[in-house]
């Protein structure tokens, strides 16, 4: 069986265990602290680089007119707007998304940055979508599902609102490839993230929080078969940045 991102009654939540059913309002705790400084604080962490990123999800995605895109745990909706943009490129009907995060902070700080035509904010759990069967054209979770306590519940969720033939992208920080990468980005990650945190959060605990679920994420290859075990086909990863980052994508067939 793979790991679902928690052992028995208990959950991850950075490197401590605790009970699961308090990993959900910890998390929560950790984006309603953050969520006034978030797009900020995401620039200075990751050097701008998660834009980069993001562009190159949106890339892979392939955009198109009038479809209809739910970003799971989408916070303040990055990835919504860039998806809207992109297929408004091409001639023909607005595309629209649902950004669906569970928490309301982060939905706010998000409405509050403007020009969002064509999108929804809901309050929803990745684990109990609100949304009707083969519902999405395409569903994309970004730095999202390692916060998840049931992430296999999450992956069959994202899985059933995804129409036949739509497709899913998830990206989420993963394992460096290099040992020189990982080096760096360990005296990064454990060093500085913290030390911004404290300084410009003003909140070391919620970042030192991020830099520990992202250890304790599955590889790539791990969290690969998870999708696959979901129902998602030809699952495919590709680093970035040396494995600091992974897209993994898949298809609903
Ligand atoms: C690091 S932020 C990523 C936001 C956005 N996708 C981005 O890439 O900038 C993680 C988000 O996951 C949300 N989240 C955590 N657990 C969730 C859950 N169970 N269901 C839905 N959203 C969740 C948090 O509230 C937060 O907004």
């Amino acid at each position: 069986m793979t790991q679902t991102g928690h052992s028995g009654e208990t959950a991850s939540f950075g490197f401590r265990e605790v009970p699961r059913g308090e990993k959900q309002s910890l998390v929560r705790g950790v984006f309603d602290r953050s969520a006034r400084r978030y797009d900020l604080m995401n620039d200075l962490m990751s050097l701008g680089i998660h834009r980069v990123w993001k562009d190159i999800t949106i890339t892979r995605a392939r955009p198109r007119p009038g479809e209809h895109l739910i970003d799971v745990a989408g916070g303040t909706g990055d990835l919504a707007r860039a998806f809207i943009a992109r297929a408004g490129e091409k001639p023909g009907p607005a595309a629209t998304a649902i950004v669906a995060d569970i928490n309301e902070e982060m939905l706010r700080a998000g409405i509050k940055r403007g020009s969002a035509e064509g999108i929804e904010w809901a309050v929803a759990n990745a684990e109990c979508l609100p949304f009707a069967q083969e519902s999405a054209d395409c569903v994309m979770i970004g730095f999202g599902i390692r916060n998840v306590t049931d992430r296999m519940q999450a992956l069959r969720e994202m899985h059933r609102v995804l129409k036949p033939g739509g497709r899913f992208l998830c990206l989420e920080f993963s394992r460096p490839v290099t040992r020189a990468v990982s080096r760096a980005y360990d005296l990064w990650s454990f060093r500085a993230i913290p030390e911004l945190g404290a300084l410009v959060a003003k909140d070391r605990d919620s970042y030192q929080y991020l830099v520990e679920s992202i250890r304790r994420f599955p590889h790539q290859e791990a969290f690969a078969a998870e999708m696959r075990e979901a129902g998602f086909a030809n699952v495919k990863v590709t680093n970035l940045s040396g494995g600091i980052a992974a897209l993994h994508t898949g298809w609903k067939v």
